[in-house]
């Protein structure tokens, strides 16, 4: 097994080469780092992601003492609101609970029904850039890219505006804690954050309930009402919705305008024709996979390339490195906005397929559209480390300046 260090500046900087050497390997291994066998291929983390006997979560398939063990080992345990509200979720269930979950917000993501979002966006996007054109150099990361998921999303679940900052903070605080240095501290942070996230929906639910609008919360209220959500559901399923497609968005924001900036020739391209955008954004998610690791647990036993793994294995999917697989994709390692076909995994693939794909890209589309229109030039003005970790990749700081058109 090559040195899988996750939380080294070297991963950091460049996770490529261990990702190439896994993929590398005859045999999938496993990992001590994550405890699970880490697949690194295409063709394996296809054929995972894609199986109905692999599943994101054990409930209903083992013993409490087991679910404890497990949990435990993880250092998952003794956290009340996060295990209710967070390690149970729409993303972390299967089957017909999965399947109920996923339709009753599925119609509101769908590219169609994101479609009247689209000029929101755009006005929020071009009041963000009326304070940095031509203002010196800035993080776009702190500065832009934060901002506007936290915003968006609010703006589809039916959070007031002001409170998107907050929305962000409580998003970072939790998701922080999936990665693989579960620390005491971060501990702590996850599940005071996700008490007060559970204390602030639920009041906003309240709110709704005596004033319902057009917004998916409300359809939730309807849902429950009607019995189709129960329990703890409504809960998790907003906090889901608010978490997954937040840092995601400002990581995939950072690391493209990074590479385009270390591709001058593709960035004055897409000046030239926008056009090429939509093409062009399916590359930056392949490119750099903002969320490069999810896990499977095999209900069965399962074979792979001749190499059998007994029920009872977790996979690590590692999206990030299937998207740089030589077998999948000619010359992998360099950024080409006109790949075709270009089928990535960064959004997953199988019954789990990202819910919120057409936002993320929706949001891409309107933020480089405005960018192009609003900057003559956008040029780097620092360096730019990128987060060390597995399950996130993108820049900590990305200091740019945009000069005005
Ligand atoms: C910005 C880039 C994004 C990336 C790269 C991304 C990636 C992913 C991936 C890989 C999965 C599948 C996880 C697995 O296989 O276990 C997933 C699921 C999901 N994503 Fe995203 N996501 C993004 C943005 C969003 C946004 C904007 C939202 C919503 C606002 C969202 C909501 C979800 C939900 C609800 C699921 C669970 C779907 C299910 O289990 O059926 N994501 N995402």
């Amino acid at each position: 097994m090559p040195d899988l260090d996750p939380l080294s500046d070297t991963f950091a900087a460049d996770p490529y080469p261990t990702y190439a050497a896994l993929r590398a390997l005859d045999r999938p291994e496993h990992s001590h780092v994550t405890g699970m066998v880490m697949l690194a291929r295409y063709g394996d983390v296809s054929a995972i992601a894609t199986n109905a006997a692999m599943v994101r979560s054990l409930e209903g398939h083992e013993s409490k003492a087991d679910a404890l063990a497990r949990q435990e080992a993880m250092n998952w345990d003794g956290m009340p609101y996060h295990e209710r509200f967070v390690q149970f979720s729409l993303l972390d269930s299967d089957g017909d609970i999965h399947r109920r979950l996923r339709k009753l917000v599925f119609g509101k993501f769908t590219a169609r029904a994101l479609d009247p979002l689209e000029g929101m966006v755009r006005a929020y996007v071009d009041g963000l850039l009326d304070d940095f054109v031509c203002a010196g150099p800035i993080d776009f990361i702190a500065q832009f890219a934060a901002h506007v998921p936290g915003h968006v999303i609010g703006h589809l679940l039916g959070a007031p505006a002001e409170d998107a900052p907050q929305l962000r903070q409580w998003s970072e605080e939790v998701v922080q804690f999936f990665d693989v240095d579960r620390t005491e501290q971060k501990k702590t942070l996850a599940e005071i954050a996700t008490r007060d996230f559970h204390d602030y929906l639920l009041a906003l639910k309240a709110e709704r309930e005596a004033t319902p609008r057009d917004d998916l919360i409300s359809g939730l209220i309807e849902d429950e009402r009607e019995g189709r959500l129960q329990g703890d559901e409504f809960i998790s399923t907003c906090m889901l919705i608010l978490m997954a497609g937040h840092g995601s968005t400002i990581d995939v924001l950072g690391s493209s305008l990074h590479t385009l900036l270390k591709s001058p020739g593709a960035m004055a391209e897409l000046r030239g024709d926008p056009a090429l955008l939509p093409n062009a954004i399916q590359e930056m998610f392949r490119y750099e996979s903002p969320l490069p690791f999810f896990h499977r647990h095999a209900l069965e036993d399962v074979e792979l390339r001749g190499h059998h793994f007994p029920a009872g294995t977790t996979f690590g999917l590692l999206y990030g490195a299937a998207n740089r697989d030589p077998e999948a994709f000619n010359e992998p390692d360099t950024f080409d906005i006109r790949r075709s076909p270009n089928r990535h995994l960064a959004f997953g693939q199988g019954a789990h397929l990202c819910l919120g794909n057409h936002l993320a890209r929706l949001n891409m589309k309107v933020i480089y559209e405005q960018l192009f229109a609003r900057t003559s030039e956008i040029n780097l003005a620092g360096d730019v480390p990128y987060k060390p970790g597995l399950s996130v990749r993108g820049p900590k700081v990305l200091p740019v300046v945009l000069e005005a058109v």
